[in-house]
């Protein structure tokens, strides 16, 4: 799926610039752009900025074990609103 179409960057992409990142240092504090930069582009209307973070943070919980998800809310996973 293309979430950017000014840099033409997919969700694939973003899934492998966030692989890489991590391969290369587990602790690195992932952002748009580093991601950006990992796949040697810019952004240049900003408009997919949502689309764009909401995909990065997909994949950056999936590696996170089922506690440790949903912490900002202060509640664990599975536990009731
Ligand atoms: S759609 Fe991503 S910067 Fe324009």
């Amino acid at each position: 799926m293309i979430v950017c179409s000014c840099a033409g960057i997919t969700s694939a992409d973003i899934r492998a610039a966030i692989t890489w990142m991590r391969a290369a240092d587990p602790t690195a504090i992932v952002t748009p752009g580093k991601v950006y930069r990992a796949l040697g582009r810019s952004p240049e209307c900003g408009g997919c900025m949502r689309l764009f973070v909401n995909n990065m943070r997909a994949e950056l919980s999936a590696d996170l074990p089922p506690d440790l998800r949903d912490m900002r809310r202060g509640r664990k996973s599975g536990e009731g609103p």
